[in-house]
């Protein structure tokens, strides 16, 4: 697919693999509206890109917020890239130290916003790339949907993490047959261990043993691999349907 003059929306775009995503797509001639919760610093890279970029304050679980969003981004060029990066993690084992039971609250805050944030997204701006002017082959688009290597190797406290990614996971080939008929395509990424300002909090000591945790290359993922993985699935219009890993061939163990 030809990116170049094309709108995107990339939620989660103020921080980490939103926000390499998003300049990476800029700089490959897309327009980009990053939606993020994080208004100040949405501007703040909003205006680091310059002309290509532009931001909504909103929280990805609120519908209103979304369609708002997609409403500006649709406003900017043909809307034909979708990028889910908001979304959070979350520590606690099915029975506490205690021998409590999993906080239900926690559990169903993860699933608000990995799962309800992004089907809010996919399914409002998928109605809005449907009225787009399909291209030669038919296409209209692609979403690209953020997972996780914990949807496949749940580690040991993961349960309410490892579930919203499943659910993203699973959501991948329905929305793409659901999809198919307007010509856009949905793929998912399933990100290993990457530098973002959430690993970035860790002493440097543990993030190098995290970054000797990976097959190869022995390192921490950068976000730019992320955002390039999003423009390599962006151009290609054959890859559809499918969870790709993006992790340096990781695979977690139990803890
Ligand atoms: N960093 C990793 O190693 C890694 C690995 C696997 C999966 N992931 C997934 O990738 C995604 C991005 O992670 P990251 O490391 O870039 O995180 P990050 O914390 O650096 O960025 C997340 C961004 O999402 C925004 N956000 C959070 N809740 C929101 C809401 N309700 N509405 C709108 N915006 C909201 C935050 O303000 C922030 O800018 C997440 O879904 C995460 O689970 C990350």
């Amino acid at each position: 697919m030809e990116i170049n003059g094309c709108a995107a929306i990339v939620t989660g775009g103020a921080s980490g693999l939103g926000e390499a995503t998003a300049r990476r797509l800029a700089a490959e001639g897309v327009t980009v509206t990053i939606f993020d919760r994080n208004g100040d610093r949405a501007k703040e890279v909003a205006g680091e890109i310059g002309a290509r970029a532009n931001m909504v304050a909103g929280d990805v679980t609120d519908p209103d917020d979304c369609q708002k969003a997609v409403d500006q981004a649709a406003a900017a060029g043909p809307l034909r890239i979708v990028v889910n990066c908001a979304g959070t993690g979350w520590v606690g084992r099915v029975i506490n130290r205690d021998g409590s039971p999993h906080d239900l609250g926690a559990f169903q805050f993860i699933q608000n916003l990995n799962v309800i944030g992004t089907f809010n997204v996919m399914t409002r701006a998928a109605s809005a790339m449907a009225t787009t002017e399909p291209m030669d082959n038919g296409e209209r688009g692609v979403i690209v949907n953020t997972a996780s290597v914990a949807a496949f190797d749940g580690q040991i406290g993961q349960l309410a993490y490892s579930a919203s990614k499943g659910a993203v996971v699973g959501m991948t080939l329905p929305a793409a047959r659901d999809l198919a008929v307007v010509g856009i395509r949905v793929l998912a990424i399933a990100p290993g261990l990457f530098d973002t300002p959430l690993l970035a909090m860790l002493p440097e000591e543990q993030r190098n043993a995290l970054g000797q945790s990976v097959n190869f290359p022995k390192r921490l993922g950068n976000p730019a691999e992320y955002g390039n993985l999003v423009v390599q699935i962006a151009r290609n219009s054959y890859l559809n349907a499918e969870v790709i890993r993006l992790d340096g061939g990781i695979r977690m163990p139990p803890k």
